[in-house]
């Protein structure tokens, strides 16, 4: 198995708890700008939780408060027993843009961060190697970025991050970029992956449909700058069948979508 999990206490590890947390960026002088209002959340360890609301409404900023790249102005959050104040490797972070260095091969991406681990480099690279299978790209170990496609370099993404095994991973519109079918096929994966590992998700889309494929509960946000104004809890059994539009699937869609209308969202204070 992966890097860490053979040290791992068996408990159930990636709780999140956000409390009261506001962020303020400062914009040089005194001027400050509020991207979130307070917000409370508790995704329990092995829950998928999908993040969408409007453009510019603080969905990146909370993820990244969690990640520990951005400080909390007042609240904070806790994962497990650590309080949040800088990156740790228990959370692993997949951005829209894969970030992976175009000098070194996909296995030589997966495997450059398992060194902060004092791994031997055998072992580092049948780590890499594992992690790359399965994400299902064990035979392009060796080509570089530049010659793999989106989604091929979003599985190198995705597997250089669950190489570490952290317990929780935080997803910013990881699948953005990617045509429509490369789209599904990396909602399958991932969900896949998630059924196995049993990872904590926060996953931020624009994508409704894609929100309600995957998540346990979706959080809609209001406009900036964004709070939490409904929460829904997602109660279709898996697998989800992109084809079986069933009824709860379409209610679910219409509410989200109704939400996400500029004139309701204004007018949301009172969900
Ligand atoms: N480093 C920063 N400094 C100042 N303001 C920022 C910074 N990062 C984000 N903001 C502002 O904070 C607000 C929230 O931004 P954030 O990126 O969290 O939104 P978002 O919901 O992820 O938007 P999108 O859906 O477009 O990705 C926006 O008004 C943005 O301009
Ligand atoms: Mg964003």
């Amino acid at each position: 198995m992966s890097v860490l999990s053979k040290t791992k206490p068996s408990r159930e590890a990636g709780r999140i708890e956000i409390s009261s947390l506001t962020v303020e960026y400062k914009l040089g002088g005194n001027s400050k700008h509020r991207a979130l209002e307070p917000t409370n959340l508790i995704l329990k360890p092995g829950t998928f939780t999908a993040l969408i609301g409007p453009s510019g409404c603080g969905k990146s900023t909370l993820l990244n408060v969690v990640a520990g790249f951005v400080d909390a102005t007042s609240g904070g959050v806790v994962v497990d027993d650590r309080q949040v104040e800088a990156p740790d490797v228990s959370v692993g972070v997949i951005f829209q843009h894969f970030a992976l260095f175009p000098w070194f091969s996909a296995r030589g991406n997966v495997e450059f961060p398992l060194k902060r681990f004092g791994l031997p480099k055998a072992e580092r690279r049948e780590r890499a190697m594992e992690a790359l299978r399965e994400v299902n790209l064990h035979e392009h170990a060796s080509k570089f970025p530049g010659q793999l496609s989106g989604g091929m370099k979003q599985r190198v993404a995705i597997a250089r991050t669950i190489a570490s095994d952290p317990d929780v991973l935080l997803m910013d519109e990881p699948f953005g970029a990617l045509d429509a079918q490369t789209r599904l096929q990396m909602q399958e994966l991932l969900m896949d992956l998630w059924g196995k590992r049993k990872k904590t998700v926060l996953f931020v889309t624009h994508d409704v449909d894609e929100a309600l494929r995957l998540s346990d509960d979706i959080y809609v946000m209001s406009n900036a700058p964004g709070r939490i104004i409904k929460t829904i809890n997602v109660d279709i059994e898996r697998p989800r069948s992109i084809d079986r539009m069933d009824g709860r699937f379409i209610e679910y869609r219409s509410d989200i979508l109704r939400l996400l209308r500029p004139s309701e969202n204004d007018q949301t204070s009172t969900l």
